[in-house]
């Protein structure tokens, strides 16, 4: 199972996606490929936002090695699944497919509805890594 977790920025939200149900897939035992990326370009290379990092730290999940990668049109190939933070991810990612089947790769991490943006409003990081855990769980159990 080859999973990508893509947000705007790949600093906030797609790394703590990235982070958690590449944890628990361990856990279980699990040869998963899952990476995530950004729609937009500003922080390519970079670590996660210390503030992502710090929350991840708290539940024991380190996410400190992740670097911030620009989504490309080839990662269609590359994953089987590719799951977007928000509509506007969505749209951006979408517009890059060539194809039905590679459209139908994308999704919403949260089916019907989306992962706030927490960059500009710290109080957003507690419940953006609460939402994601809840929905990795689902994912694991779902996809094992
Ligand atoms: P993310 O949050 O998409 O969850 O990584 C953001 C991070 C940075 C920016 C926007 C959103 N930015 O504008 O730099």
């Amino acid at each position: 199972m080859k999973i990508l977790m893509v947000c705007l920025g790949n600093i906030c939200r797609s790394p703590l996606a990235h982070g958690i149900l590449n944890h628990l897939a361990k856990k279980e035992g699990l040869d998963w490929t899952i990476e995530s990326a950004g729609t937009g370009d500003w922080h390519i290379g970079q670590s996660p936002d210390r503030r992502s990092i710090a929350v991840a730290k708290k539940y024991e999940v380190d996410i400190s090695q992740q670097k911030a990668m620009h989504f490309n049109a080839n990662l269609f190939e590359i994953y089987d699944h590719i799951l977007v933070m928000d509509h506007q991810n969505y749209k951006d990612v979408v517009a890059q497919a060539s194809s039905k089947e590679e459209k139908e790769k994308v999704s919403l991490f949260l089916v019907d509805d989306i992962v706030p943006d927490p960059y500009f409003d710290e109080s957003l990081f507690e419940p953006v890594y609460r939402m994601i855990e809840t929905r990795c769980k689902e994912l694991l159990q779902a996809w094992k």
